[in-house]
């Protein structure tokens, strides 16, 4: 039975890989899930984000059922990824940052991974980062505001400057490539490329892209009605609506 793809994330990150899901798999049929009232992740607690993001799944499983889950957010993925697999029989795809690929281009390089204060701390990138990155000089940041600007630019485009401000501690042109460890990220690529003048910006939707097609196996339906849950109605412009043929969101409580 095919059934529609559910993406789930903190907010707008998501869309980032939905847009690489949707170029490999031209109209499939999904269920986009946004914890906006939670947003941003990065500064909640791992229990908090573990949480929250179960709940998410289980309201938007409660309401339709589907045939794959992407968790479209590094912070949760680093987190959860086992215990929803242990309740749900269907493919569950995480989103970690590109690490492995970034050191694989660059083995001599300085690299720098841009993610949320919990996705760089985490056990989980530690391991990441023994297992591939020898040779590799990897430095670290973590931003939320750089999550909450993501959001801020579905509405108003950012600017350099204020990418720039909240950066102000991280040498701008130092490197060959920046690797975007979170989904909002992309968001920001302009004035990222702007910031970073030559390195190269490195993210993991071509990657999910690339799982969901191989776990495809007819499981994922096409042409069918999409679905929009969220936790608050904030969030995306009406554009988003038209370029993502969403419905109108449909406010879940989550059970927590
Ligand atoms: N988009 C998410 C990520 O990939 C989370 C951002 C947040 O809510 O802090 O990590």
């Amino acid at each position: 039975m095919r059934r529609p793809l559910l993406i789930v994330d903190s907010g707008s990150g998501g869309f980032t890989v939905l847009d690489a899901i949707r170029e490999r798999l031209p109209g499939l049929s999904y269920s986009y899930a946004a914890d906006y009232a939670g947003c941003p992740y990065g500064e909640r607690s791992p229990e908090e984000i573990m949480r929250r993001t179960m709940a998410l799944v289980n309201a938007a499983q409660s309401r339709r059922q589907h045939g794959m889950i992407v968790i479209a957010c590094n912070t949760a993925s680093t987190q959860i990824l086992p215990q929803l697999r242990d309740v749900y029989s269907i493919p569950v795809v995480g989103v970690v940052p590109a690490i492995k690929p970034a050191c694989e281009r660059y083995p001599m390089g300085t690299l720098l991974l841009l993610a949320t204060p919990q996705t760089v701390q985490g056990d989980y990138l530690d391991d990441l980062v023994a297992r591939f990155s020898q040779g590799v000089r990897l430095d670290r940041y973590g931003s939320t505001d750089l999550v909450r600007l993501a959001e801020a630019s579905l509405h108003v485009a950012p600017t350099l400057k204020d990418v720039a401000r909240v950066l102000s501690s991280v040498p701008a042109k130092s490197y060959d490539a920046v690797i975007l460890g979170c989904t909002h990220f992309p968001l920001l690529k302009v004035p990222l490329k702007l910031f970073f003048g030559d390195a190269e910006l490195i993210d993991s939707a071509q990657g999910i892209a690339s799982r969901v097609f191989t776990l495809d196996e007819d499981r994922l339906s096409f042409n069918a009605e999409n679905a929009f849950y969220v936790t608050q109605r904030s969030g995306p412009p009406s554009s988003f609506f038209v370029r993502y043929a969403l419905p109108d969101p449909d406010l879940v409580e989550l059970n927590l």
